[in-house]
C-alpha cells in the first residue's frame, strides 16, 4: 500500500483529502502539532518552531503533502500574528526539506498548498501562472515566502515538487462559504465593499482530486492555480449562492470603511480582487467535477461536505 504523509491533515482540506486517499487505497498518516488519542489516522508529531519531527514520520512514505499553516483569517493581523502566519508555513517546509534530505529512500514527490493571495489585488486583470506576482500587501509577502520555501524543498531534496495556488475552497465545514451561509438563517447575505472584486473559487472535491492527480502523474511539477475556470465577482457570487439554495435573502453591502475598521489589514482577504484561471491544470487536460458555482454550492450543501 502506498503511504502518504499529510502535514496539517487534520484541517479542512486535509480531512477531506485523507478520506479520498484512504478510499483510493492509500495508507494515510498525519503530521500534527499534537497527538490525538481519537485520531482516525496514525499521527506523528512535529514542532515547526523548535524544528523537531518524530524520526519515524517519513519512514516508507512515498508522497508528502503539506497543508499546514495557521489560519489566514482566524485572527487580526498583528505583528506577532503575521510572523506566525509566515513561520508556520515556511518553517514547516524547511523542516520537511531537511528531514527528506537525510533519508536513504526519499519520497517520490512533495505536494504543497499555496494560495492565490500571491497575485495581490489585481482588479479585472486575468491571472494565470505566468502572471507576475503581486506588489505590496501582507498576503503577497506571506504567499511569496511560502512559495520560496516550497521551491527550496525541490532544490534541497531533488524530489518532484508541486505547489497548488488554491482559491476560495467551498465547504460547509469551514472557510469562506461556511461564513457566508450563516446570515442566510436571518434572511440576509452580504457582499463586501463594492462587491466588484473577483473571487476565484473551487469545490473541495476538486481541490482534493488535483492533489491525487499530482501524486499519480509524474509529469506534473511546479506551480498550478487550483481554482475553477469560472471566477465571479463577489456581488454576483453572493446573489448566485442565495438563488442556487432557493433562499429568500436581502443582499446588502458591508461597507469597506466598516470592514477596515473591524478587520484592519486583514480585510484584504475579502476586498482583494483575484480573477484567476487554472491555465496549467487545463493544459494538463483536467476536468472539473464542479465547474459552475451554482452546481458546486448546491452539492456542498446537499452533501454537507
Ligand atoms: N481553505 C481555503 O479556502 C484555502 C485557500 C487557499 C489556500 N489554503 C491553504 O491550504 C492549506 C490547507 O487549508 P485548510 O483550509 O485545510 O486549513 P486549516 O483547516 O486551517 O488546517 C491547517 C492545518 O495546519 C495545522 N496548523 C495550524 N497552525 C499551525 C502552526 N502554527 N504550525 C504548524 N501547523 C499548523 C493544523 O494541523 P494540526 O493542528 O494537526 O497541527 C491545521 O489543521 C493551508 O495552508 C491554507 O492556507 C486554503
Amino acid at each position: 500500500m502506498k503511504k502518504v504523509l499529510i502535514a496539517g491533515g487534520t484541517g479542512l482540506v486535509g480531512t477531506h483529502l485523507s478520506q479520498l486517499l484512504n478510499d483510493k487505497g492509500y495508507e494515510v498518516v498525519h503530521l500534527s502539532r499534537k497527538k490525538n488519542p481519537k485520531a482516525t489516522y496514525p499521527t506523528f508529531v512535529w514542532d515547526t518552531e523548535k524544528g523537531t519531527i518524530e524520526a519515524a514520520a517519513l519512514q516508507g512514505v512515498e508522497y508528502v503533502i503539506n497543508l499546514a499553516g495557521t489560519g489566514i483569517a482566524d485572527g487580526l493581523w498583528t505583528t506577532s500574528r503575521k510572523k506566525l502566519l509566515i513561520d508556520s508555513r515556511v518553517k514547516g517546509a524547511d523542516l520537511l526539506a531537511k528531514a527528506i534530505k537525510n533519508l536513504a529512500q526519499k519520497p517520490k514527490a512533495y505536494l504543497s498548498a499555496a494560495a492565490i493571495g500571491i497575485y495581490g489585488d489585481r482588479g479585472d486583470e486575468v491571472l494565470t501562472e505566468k502572471s507576475a506576482i503581486g506588489k505590496g500587501g501582507f498576503m503577497v509577502q506571506c504567499c511569496e515566502e511560502w512559495e520560496d520555501a516550497i521551491e527550496a524543498v525541490a532544490t534541497t531534496t531533488g524530489i518532484r515538487t508541486v505547489a497548488f495556488r488554491i482559491g476560495i475552497v467551498l465547504s460547509t465545514k469551514g472557510g469562506a462559504l461556511q461564513k457566508m451561509l450563516l446570515p442566510l438563517n436571518f434572511f440576509t447575505a452580504s457582499y463586501f465593499g463594492t462587491g466588484e472584486q473577483w473571487y476565484s473559487w473551487i469545490h473541495i472535491d476538486d481541490v482534493c482530486q488535483f492533489f491525487l492527480k499530482a501524486m499519480e502523474e509524474e509529469q506534473m511539477e511546479g506551480v498550478y492555480n487550483s481554482t475553477t475556470p469560472n471566477p465571479l465577482t463577489n456581488k454576483d457570487l453572493t446573489k448566485r449562492m442565495v438563488k442556487a439554495l432557493g433562499k429568500r435573502a436581502l443582499v446588502i453591502p458591508a461597507p469597506t470603511a466598516a470592514l477596515r475598521l473591524g478587520m484592519g489589514e486583514m480585510a484584504d482577504v475579502v476586498l482583494n480582487s483575484n480573477k484567476v484561471l487554472p491555465k496549467r491544470l487545463e493544459e494538463h487536460g483536467v476536468s472539473f467535477q464542479f465547474p459552475t458555482f451554482e452546481e458546486a454550492v448546491k452539492d456542498i450543501v446537499e452533501r454537507g461536505v
